[in-house]
């Protein structure tokens, strides 16, 4: 899943196996990329062309109807009884020339981007008559051919046709055994131009992020631990605050009296953590404390969950209450092929549960970012669901791109979990943020970087 959507990024086309892969070669060797997903299909025998028309639809082909001037060319063109609709059946009593002029029409009409001949041998025809018909008509048009030969031994195979004296040699047409195979090697290709003429976007130079600062606290974290370490809660909000995202600041307490003091100066409700940063799931082990009103209330909060976890809660952490939003998870991932990836998702408590995430490589375009938070299963929930108010998605695209600033320039990051950031209707904030990190190699890989 990860894998494919990051393929899918870098243009890397990804046939589902070998034979797939060969299927997608042999199309793109010889043919021209579709320039959209619109197919017509001519073909011999009724009941092939119904199986093609099922198995382009299938691969995300659309078969639309052909222009009414192509319509009568084609009735012009055929026997009598045959179906000028897309798919056209040219019936089995087509002869070799009005089959290729028939692909020579279809391929001419402006509303479609790729042809596929469906060829059944029948006692009707000569042997290769429409096969050879096939090969003639790639020699002249532009538009994207394909066949389907039924009955043929190799999966795929290439038909040509003899070139002329003085003549360069003529194209050749990929001829598939089944239409299931020409509909996913053409759709494959289909994509593959989109991504080439889709816009790249481009990454965001933030001049507030200081990787300087943000430099200085990981420096101090590795200063005796360069083996690595999880940064203290504290610690990581103020990295995450270096790179301009908005951070609920934790302060530290190491006894009840300093929470209700912490508590106390920020005025309002707050929430009470447990510090150590190798307790995981705090809330599952009591270790979060929400919604507590006043000093006392905190101090109380404290007290309660030193009896309860001891030496592993490690202090507390005292931060503002901050409103109810739609939690997300805004992540770095490292991926031993393909490096530092961002990743996000639907966060919050349920986050491993809903499993709803995916992930993008570095450098994220702002085009990225608005594809990232657009990817999720549940993206509907940032866009105002049922009466819920819209988030805002352009302040958590912000986030997005910073933390992927963060995670280029500054490797040492190995891993990052912000979870939840809330999204509001104006604004999005980081609540819980874990950050790794490590002494690394300082350059990224180049041969990485190509993929992009
Ligand atoms: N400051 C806060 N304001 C509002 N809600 C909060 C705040 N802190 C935590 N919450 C709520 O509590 C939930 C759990 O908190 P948090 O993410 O800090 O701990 P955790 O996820 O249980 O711990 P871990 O990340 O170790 O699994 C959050 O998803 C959020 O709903
Ligand atoms: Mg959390």
């Amino acid at each position: 899943m990860r894998v494919s959507a990051l393929f899918r990024q870098a243009g890397i086309i990804a046939g589902d196996g070998l034979g797939e892969l060969f299927d997608v070669v042999t199309l793109l060797a010889h043919q021209r990329l579709p320039a959209g997903r619109r197919l017509a299909i001519v073909g011999n025998a009724g009941g092939p062309l119904i199986l093609a028309a099922d198995a382009a639809a299938a691969a995300g082909l659309e078969l639309p109807e052909l222009a009414e001037p192509t319509r009568r060319a084609l009735t012009g063109l055929l026997p009598p009884g045959a179906a000028v609709a897309n798919p056209v059946d040219t019936i089995a009593s087509v002869s070799g020339d009005a089959f290729e002029q028939a692909l020579r029409t279809v391929s001419a009409d402006g509303g479609i981007d790729a042809v596929l001949a469906v060829i059944a041998p029948t006692p009707l025809t000569g042997r290769d008559d429409l096969t050879v018909a096939a090969a003639a008509v790639t020699a002249v048009s532009t538009t994207p051919l394909a066949a389907v030969v039924l009955g043929q031994a190799p999966r795929v195979r290439t038909l040509t046709a003899p070139a002329q004296p003085g003549e360069p040699a003529p194209g050749a047409v990929p001829a598939f055994a089944v239409p299931e195979d020409a509909g996913r090697a053409l759709s494959l290709a289909a994509e593959h131009a989109q991504w080439l003429r889709r816009p790249r976007g481009s990454v965001p130079a933030f001049d507030d992020v200081t990787p300087a600062g943000a430099r200085d606290i990981i420096e101090a974290a590795l200063a005796d631990r360069s083996e690595g370490c999880w940064l203290r809660p504290t610690v990581a909000a103020d990295l995450l605050a270096a790179g301009g995202i908005p951070v609920a600041r934790p302060e530290h307490a190491v006894s009840a009296q300093m929470a209700a003091d912490i508590a106390g100066r920020i005025g309002g409700p707050v929430a009470l953590k447990a510090a150590n940063p190798d307790l995981v799931h705090k809330s599952d082990r009591g270790g979060v404390r929400l919604d507590l009103a006043t000093p006392a209330d905190a101090a109380q909060a404290y007290r309660s969950m030193w009896a309860a976890l001891g030496e592993a809660m490690g202090g507390a952490t005292v931060q503002p209450m901050i409103a109810p939003g739609v939690e997300t998870l805004v992540g770095i991932v490292q991926d031993p092929a393909f490096g530092p990836l961002i990743g996000f998702g639907l966060g919050g408590v349920l986050t491993d549960l809903l499993a709803d995430r995916s992930y993008r490589l570095l450098p994220l375009t702002d085009r990225d970012a608005a594809e990232l938070i657009r990817s999720l299963r549940g993206s509907a929930l940032l866009f105002g669901y049922r009466g819920s108010p819209p988030a805002d998605v352009a302040a958590l695209e912000d986030v997005l791109l910073r933390v992927a600033q963060l995670a280029d320039d500054l490797p040492e990051i190995t891993e990052m979990d912000v979870n939840p950031l809330i999204v509001h209707e104006h604004g999005a904030v980081a609540v819980d943020v874990k950050i790794r990190v490590a002494r690394v190699p300082r350059t990224p890989d180049p041969i990485l970087r190509r993929l992009r």
